[in-house]
């Protein structure tokens, strides 16, 4: 029969074994299972290493305990390799639930041998390919994405999802913006991109506003705003609640948080001289913003959190930013110190998420300093607070003299409920 599993035992008592060793697996008896599974006797059993795998797969659920997950693990590959003998249902089935909960445990690369055997096995299934294209991008190897998706397009040159992740891994990790808009472009033709196309949009829309095709990047963001993939063309946070409304500069007294922004402003000095000492700890910008210049960030709190006692140098800043819950536990956001100078160009680009406004403290050397966001260009002042959303699109030019320092309060936004704002994923 098709769909057994193989190596079923001859003799009664140890099928009989097996039986209740499935009884045992249904009630959570995982102990007693995986105990009886393991008898050397049924070690060419496949009923018995799948009982055994999915005992110790249960056991580290019900326990979150990573080391049996680990044995869970490997009793699913000790499976796999009787593949051979299993049916394609049996070993899809045991592959998916061992890659799935490699997945979980974070060892992405351990996945690798199981995509292979798949790809052996179905090697006119495109989908094993591109997951184990996707794995490795998860486990940071675009190196080994490259050569899998080398070979899937000399396959399937025409394939979707090979095409707009070879676009991404070739503007992401290969800087090549010429190649990933031929990429994406011919990944989204048409619109017939997959349902989960919106971050591709989103990267073929960037590569054209880096290569200075604006015009180009505004069809493509109005094309994936129509298919509901950003909020609006100029809205392209990909972390949304969709209820919220969504505005590029929000006046001070239409938020809650005029009190905070009134506060800060009395204290500008403090909170600038609380910058300034903390020169040597800034961090260059690391996203790759930048068209031309320096510019550097202290964080204090990221996530909803203090890092790691920065607090104790700057705490004009954090008990003000404390007196306001939705900053200090804005888990969609940061609150820092940021220090640019002059001749930088910050450009074009959005946030992640559009549940956080942002609020800005100007501190110093702001003369030639501009912001824009969406359509509405404005000009720090020192000592004073404006609000804005950085879920649209902005861009940011110093063309004065000496650093300027700006605090960055990052608030949640106010139509968020208490439930979200304690069950939504911190970014
Ligand atoms: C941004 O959010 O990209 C900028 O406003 C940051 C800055 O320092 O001006
Ligand atoms: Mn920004």
């Amino acid at each position: 029969i098709e769909d057994e599993w193989p190596g079923e035992p001859s003799q009664s008592y140890w099928r009989e074994q097996l039986d209740i060793a499935e009884e045992e697996l249904r009630q959570g008896a995982w102990a007693a299972c995986e105990r009886r599974a393991a008898a050397s006797a049924l070690g060419d059993s496949g009923r018995a290493r799948w009982l055994a795998a999915r005992a110790l797969d249960g056991a580290a659920e019900a326990g979150k305990d990573n080391r049996l997950l680990s044995r869970a693990i490997a009793a699913y590959v000790h499976l796999l390799k009787m593949n051979e003998r299993l049916s394609d249902a049996k070993l899809l089935e045991v592959a998916r639930r061992a890659i799935d909960r490699i997945q979980f445990r974070g060892t992405y690369l351990s996945a690798e041998p199981i995509y292979r055997l798949l790809i052996r096995r179905f090697p006119h299934d495109v989908n094993h390919r591109n997951n184990l294209t996707v794995t490795f991008l998860m486990a940071n190897r675009a190196d080994l994405a490259s050569e899998v998706l080398q070979d899937t397009l000399r396959l399937w040159p025409n394939d979707r999802v090979a095409l707009a992740h070879h676009g991404f891994v070739m503007k992401n990790h290969y800087n090549n913006l010429e190649e990933a808009v031929v990429y994406l472009q011919r990944a989204l033709e048409d619109d017939a991109g997959p349902p989960d196309a919106a971050r591709f949009y989103y990267h073929l829309g960037d590569a054209l506003l880096q290569l200075g095709r604006p015009r180009d990047a505004q069809l493509v963001h109005a094309r994936a705003a129509a298919l509901g993939h950003f909020l609006s063309a100029a809205q392209r946070s990909l972390y949304n609640v969709p209820r919220l409304r969504g505005r590029p500069w929000w006046p001070v007294e239409d938020t809650p948080y005029a009190g905070l922004a009134r506060a800060l402003e009395r204290s500008w000095r403090d909170v600038l001289r609380e910058g300034e000492e903390a020169g040597a700890a800034y961090e260059r910008e690391k996203e790759g913003l930048m068209e031309r210049g320096e510019w550097s960030q202290l964080e204090l709190f990221v996530r909803g959190r203090e890092v790691g006692g920065r607090c104790a140098r700057a705490p004009v800043t954090c008990a003000l930013v404390r007196s306001e819950p939705a900053a200090a536990g804005c888990r969609r956001g940061q609150v820092k110190f940021s220090a640019m100078r002059a001749g930088t160009h910050v450009r074009a680009h959005v946030g992640p998420t559009n549940c956080r406004l942002r609020l800005h403290l100007a501190l110093s050397n702001t003369d030639g300093t501009y912001i824009r966001v969406h359509n509405e260009t404005r000009q720090w002042r020192v000592g004073k607070t404006f609000i804005f959303d950085d879920s649209f699109e902005h861009e940011v030019w110093h063309n004065g003299t000496g650093t300027r320092i700006v605090l960055i309060v990052d608030l949640w936004h106010p139509d968020l409920t208490a439930a979200e704002r304690r069950q939504l994923p911190a970014i």
